[in-house]
């Protein structure tokens, strides 16, 4: 993940409370009625004028253009009022010390607030220097759950939305994050609460308030654990351990495969991945609904035969310097059974004090059971076992489960691992 999008009201600062006491202050003296709490979800991350038509209704005005003119200026002089009053506490717990991480490990940061007033209140909480961009209402015609607002930020950070973590504590918010493909982290959310129900997913994350580790741990390539204290080291395969992992090339050439084919080839290798990886169907399985599907004649083991990978000198050193200080160090790697064949017979499995391959524990990255089953078997408590891999997913998948993580990849990623293991190296 590359950048890190920050709600406002609820998130960084607590803000949301003031609104919601303003709502439920002008229901009480001006209409005489309790405001449901079930409310404050509804107005949580809509623009001004939406909130002003919502609580129309629930106050049961009509919601015409003068009512909702009306409500909105009274709310925002009160909430205003209450903002000046509060101006010195208006910092959720874990702000500073999250942005500042961030800031210091070359994240980009945006506030990506529905609120006119955001600007503002990032300037009184001295807080405006952390941005690289800022999304307020004035930049946007529709509030969440529409994922415009979140595009927008991307798109200026010139981040992929993909590579983006969305801090929200509106169920609006964190819909809008999982609708644009960003990976949603729920601040603060009281789920039991929700008159709101959804069939996917809600958030990826859940903590209670930004000072939980969680908000990081395993989602920023350059922020990463020392190794120091722990005591199991789980090393992925493919691009850590050994490197020259593909073998699609070779037999797309042994067997003349059309630009189509190819495409149509890893689509299908895709689609299979979980049950190959599992275990559950086997590559010839695979190879007879391809040979079908595409119209070829593919026979004997090719995900065998063109799998010839090599071994990554850095990391083969790692591994035994880890033994040398008694460290327990394994594999865990998602595979099939040609290329678990071929690490084996290279030599590979001899370097662990134990192996975890996909394709016979029946487990698969980034599942959380993949880690839980290692972690069983090893009886290690998560916080005391390390895991190196290069895909993000699997990486953010084992911190989820507090276990200390590095993400192994790109041009840097030695210097990444120097730097982890310092204590070994
Ligand atoms: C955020 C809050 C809402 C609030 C809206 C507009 O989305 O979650 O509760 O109504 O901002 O705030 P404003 O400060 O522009 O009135
Ligand atoms: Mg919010």
């Amino acid at each position: 993940m590359k950048a890190a999008l920050f709600d406002m009201d609820g998130v960084l600062c607590n803000t949301q409370e003031y609104h919601n006491a303003c709502y439920a202050e002008i229901a009480k003296k001006n209409y005489n009625i309790t405001l449901d709490s079930s409310i404050e979800d509804k107005l949580k991350g809509v623009l001004r004028n939406e909130g002003a038509k919502i609580f129309c209704k629930a106050v049961g005005i009509r919601p015409n253009k003068e009512n909702i003119k009306y409500i909105s200026t009274l709310k925002n002089n009160l909430y205003l009022k209450k903002i000046e009053e509060n101006k010195d506490s208006l910092l959720s717990k874990g702000t500073i010390d999250l942005l500042q991480k961030l800031k210091n490990n070359n994240v980009k940061v945006a506030l990506v607030s529905a609120s006119a007033n955001a600007k503002t209140i990032i300037k009184i909480t001295n807080i405006e220097k952390y941005f690289d961009y800022v999304v307020d209402a004035k930049n946007i015609k529709k509030g969440k759950p529409n994922p415009a607002i979140f595009l927008e930020a991307a798109a200026n950070l010139a981040i992929k939305p993909s590579d983006c973590v969305v801090y929200e504590d509106a169920i609006n918010g964190i819909q809008a994050a999982n609708d644009c493909d960003m990976y949603s982290i729920a601040v603060n959310v009281d789920f039991n609460k929700t008159t709101f129900t959804y069939s996917k997913k809600i958030a990826d994350r859940y903590v209670k308030s930004l000072d939980d580790p969680l908000c990081y741990k395993g989602l920023y390539e350059n922020l990463f654990e020392k190794a120091d204290n722990c005591s199991l080291f789980i090393f992925d395969a493919g691009n850590v351990v050994i490197e020259n992992i593909h073998c699609f090339n070779g037999i797309f050439d042994q067997y003349n495969f059309t630009t189509d084919q190819k495409s149509e080839f890893i689509k299908d290798f895709n689609f299979y991945t979980a049950p190959l990886m599992d275990g559950n169907i086997s590559t010839e399985f695979f190879l007879n609904h391809v040979n079908k599907n595409l119209n070829l004649n593919i026979s004997g083991d090719p995900f065998y035969n063109y799998f010839n990978p090599v071994f990554n000198v850095k990391i083969i050193n790692l591994i035994k310097k880890l033994k040398e200080n008694g460290k327990r160090v394994v594999l865990g790697s998602n595979t099939f059974a040609p290329h678990t064949k071929k690490m084996k017979e290279m030599g590979l499995f001899d370097l662990f004090d134990s192996v975890y391959v996909s394709n016979e524990i029946h487990h698969y990255k980034p599942n959380p059971s993949f880690f839980r089953y290692i972690l069983e078997k090893e009886n290690t408590e998560a916080n005391k076992a390390y895991f190196i891999d290069d895909i993000s997913e699997n990486i953010a998948s084992a911190a989820s489960l507090n276990i200390n993580t590095l993400h192994y990849v790109n041009d840097d990623k030695n210097t990444k691992l120097k730097k982890a293991f310092t204590k070994f190296i």
